[in-house]
């Protein structure tokens, strides 16, 4: 498909730019067009009339929103908060985006499954969250569907990268100061690397925009727009995961004093919010519409390894 950059004058409002997938779409989405990224103190999510007047002062052609409640665990304790942001800030962004015929860029997770399915989840799988934060972030989409905005939802899962709170720099931090690290390696997925997301995102945008020469941006959403699943490449468990990091770090570090991994059940690790079995995801709908393919988890693990 055609690319092409935003027509002139228009703006990017983009949320959460201090978080993982955020940081990265600052640097990706910058070609494109001429970007706003509130911070929390300028824009709270929380806040539907500080939603509101952003939007409506900003008057963007694109609402990119990775901005949210993204602590699965406290997520149990204090579901208004984990509502307000990953539900009712979407029907907001959702409303006023309809009504300025703006685009909007949402992210969801494969925590909007039961995760009992024996294959891969696609766009069409039922949904069963199985914790409040998964059910925040389905009610967000359902949300953002009910508002008629034109939108794109990319769910994707255990993302990660060389910022940030994550997975890897946990277990690569526990490494260093342990003897072992227990790993649960029971749950199956894949890792994804908050630049290939970024990058991926500003493809998407760009091919949309080109599609939007001549016609309504939202006319184009209305045939490109919907769900679609964007993970990493490939299939592993938390345990896979840490042990192909701590290898590779030790490669990198030769010498180095690393912690012994341990595979342990989900049982024998437990938390306040249930964590699905399978994550894994069928992005094959984003390879058709946009030819888009995730990058293997274990490259971008490499080249994110390179970068701390
Ligand atoms: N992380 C994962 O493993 C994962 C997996 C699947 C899906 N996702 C989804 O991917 C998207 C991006 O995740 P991420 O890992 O980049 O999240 P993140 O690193 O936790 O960043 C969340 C962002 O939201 C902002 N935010 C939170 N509450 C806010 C509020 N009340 N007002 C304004 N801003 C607020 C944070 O700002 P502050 O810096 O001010 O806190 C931060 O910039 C999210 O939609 C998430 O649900 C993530």
């Amino acid at each position: 498909m055609e690319r092409s950059a935003l027509p002139p004058e228009e703006r990017i409002l983009l949320t959460g730019a201090t978080g993982q997938v955020g940081c990265e779409l600052l640097e990706t989405l910058g070609p494109l067009g001429e970007l706003v990224a509130p911070t929390r103190a300028e824009m709270d999510l929380t806040s539907a009339a500080s939603v509101r007047e952003m939007v409506r002062a900003v008057r963007p052609r694109w609402i990119v929103n990775p901005g949210a409640y993204t602590a699965v665990d406290k997520a149990e304790s204090e579901p208004e908060l984990a509502y307000a942001i990953n539900a009712e800030a979407v029907r907001v962004l959702g409303e006023e985006a309809r009504t300025i015929g703006a685009g909007v860029i949402h992210f969801s997770t494969d925590y909007v499954f039961d995760g009992s399915a024996s294959s891969p989840y696609s766009e069409t799988d039922a949904t069963g969250p199985v914790s409040v934060y998964g059910a925040s972030k389905l009610a967000g989409e359902t949300e953002l569907a009910a508002s008629g905005a034109g939108a794109i939802v990319f769910r994707t899962s255990w993302v990660y990268g060389a910022r940030g709170k994550n997975f890897l720099l946990t277990i690569l931090r526990l490494a260093r100061e342990r003897e072992t690290v227990r790993v649960v390696a029971d749950q199956h997925g894949a890792p994804t690397w908050s630049r290939d997301l970024a990058k991926m995102t500003a493809e998407v945008m760009a091919q949309c925009e080109g599609a939007a020469r001549g016609h309504e941006l939202a006319a184009v959403l209305g045939d490109l727009g919907g769900v679609y699943h964007a993970a990493g490449t490939g299939e592993t468990t938390w345990y896979g995961f840490a042990m192909e990091a701590v290898r590779l770090q030790r490669e990198k570090e030769v010498g180095g004093r690393f912690a012994e991994i341990d595979p342990i059940t989900t049982a024998e690790y437990p938390t306040p919010a249930k964590r699905p079995a399978n994550s894994r995801m069928n992005c094959a709908r984003l390879k058709e519409r946009f030819g888009w393919e995730m990058m293997d988890w274990r490259d971008s693990l490499r080249k994110v390894l390179a970068e701390l």
